[in-house]
């Protein structure tokens, strides 16, 4: 079968699409806010830059020289046991649980362009009261947006890497970067600024619990798309002479950036307006509408951009989810695309229901498992529990199960001095690292 092949920049901007996403401008700023703030920015980014960097390595090189889906790259590339190690790929049905909610969140970001457009709330009160009654009350309003989240979705990724995702990426993400640009810009005239940096910067190590530890490191994991196979997908359709290091530098930056630029702008904004930076994940659709509407004409603008680019970083991300399944069922069962897209987008549509429904005050009961409704079930297992356990898999069968020879011909060259450093820190550091994240868990859920 003949592979479409993206294009170099296709490529990178198609990965940087799918790391920047409602993980960079909605996740990270509440968790943040929820977390403490200083303390909690540092180990997020301590670890995209020296594990997170070193599994994206990894995970690229599988994809690179296994050529194949999910499951075939690992079996492919094991030299023993490779039955075995196909299991590696189930790690792509992360995917499916992470879209549940992905696509949930990216229909109240539909709805809330329409509030942007129409009538933004006028206080934070206000603003709390309208999210709250269609988080909880309108289920018809967010099952229409869902619906439409899981068709757009689903018919991008039925007209394949070259006609669906890499345009798609080509469009969407530079408005994207543009968009983000200027709102920061506008924000450093503003005299909040100084206390939006002084949060994100001044670590306050008290507030860092072993909770909030794991979470920093599942979110750089979730920021970065790695650990369930949407980069190594990726990378099976590069170009035969590709430059990984070079890719994954670029794509770490622009992520981490993203992040810190949508995190300084929006708790400037806050504190410039008086609102609350701790509010949870309606942050961006509580504090902020009120703060836009403060703002008048200027504000009303903005929060319309501001809800475009949201939703173009969620589409550009969901795509990813959504392609190693995709692949997988093409490459192993023959299905045709079409028919594979709607198989996938079928299940997560579906399951998504049941996250949907139990934000509402009718299910919620009904969908509560112990500490977490369904929705934050499926994020708390995902960015905490599986991403990185993914990532601990795909650092161990690059550092460990495949010939370092091997390794080194993918991106030896292009490491020039710094291969051994690269090598140790996915041999030992990401590991270990890791494997401390599992033990806090275990702590966490009393295992
Ligand atoms: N990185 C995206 C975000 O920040 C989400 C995402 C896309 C993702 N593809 C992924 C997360 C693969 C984990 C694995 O929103």
């Amino acid at each position: 079968m003949k592979i479409a092949r993206f294009s170099r920049i296709g490529f990178i901007l198609a990965a940087a699409g799918s790391a920047v996403g409602l993980g960079n401008i909605w996740k990270f700023p509440y968790m943040t806010g929820e977390n403490g703030g200083g303390a909690f920015v540092l180990v997020y980014l301590v670890t995209s830059i020296f594990i997170g960097f070193a599994v994206m390595i990894a995970e690229m090189i599988i994809g690179y020289l296994g050529r194949s889906d999910g499951a075939g790259s690992f079996e492919l590339l094991a030299p023993s046991h490779k039955e075995r190690w196909r299991f590696g790929g189930l790690m792509i049905i992360t995917g499916l649980l992470i879209m549940t909610f992905y696509s949930v969140v990216i229909g109240w970001i539909f709805h809330y362009i329409v509030v942007a457009l129409t009538q933004l709330p006028a206080t934070v009160a206000d603003a709390e009261r309208h999210f709250m009654a269609m988080l909880q009350d309108d289920i018809t309003t967010q099952l229409m947006y869902h619906t439409l989240a899981f068709l757009i979705v689903t018919w991008i990724v039925s007209r394949g890497i070259k006609s669906g995702i890499e345009k798609l990426n080509l469009i969407l993400m530079p408005l994207l970067f543009i968009i983000v640009g200027g709102m920061f810009l506008y924000a450093t005239t503003l005299e909040g600024f100084t206390q939006a940096w002084a949060f994100m910067f001044n670590a306050d190590w008290s507030k860092l619990t072993s909770e909030s530890f794991v979470k920093a490191v599942g979110q750089a994991f979730f920021t970065l798309s790695l650990g369930m196979g949407a980069i190594l997908t990726y990378s099976a359709s590069l170009e035969k002479k590709s430059n990984l290091v070079y890719s994954s530098i670029i794509i770490v930056a622009l992520d981490t950036a993203i992040a810190l630029l949508a995190g300084l702008m929006l708790f400037t904004f806050l504190y410039q307006y008086g609102a609350e930076p701790a509010q949870g994940p309606g942050l961006v659709f509580i504090s902020l509408p009120a703060v836009f509407y403060e703002m008048g004409m200027l504000g009303n603008v903005f929060a319309v951009l501001f809800f475009i680019a949201l939703a173009f970083a969620g589409l550009t991300s969901a795509v990813s989810i959504v392609e190693p399944m995709v692949q997988f069922l093409i490459s192993r069962y023959g299905f045709g695309r079409f028919k594979a897209s709607l198989v996938i987008g079928m299940v997560f549509y579906l399951v998504g229901i049941i996250a949907l429904l139990s934000n509402t005050s009718v299910y919620s009961e009904m969908l509560t498992f112990g500490s977490k409704n369904f929705f934050d079930w499926m994020d708390f297992l995902t960015a905490s529990v599986l991403l990185p356990l993914g990532g601990l898999v795909m650092a161990v069968f690059v550092g460990y199960v495949m010939e370092k020879e091997r390794v080194f011909a993918a991106v030896g060259h292009h490491f020039g001095p710094f291969f051994e450093v690269w090598y140790f820190s996915l041999r030992y550091i990401a590991p270990v690292a890791l494997f401390v994240v599992m033990l806090n868990l275990m702590g966490i859920l009393k295992l």
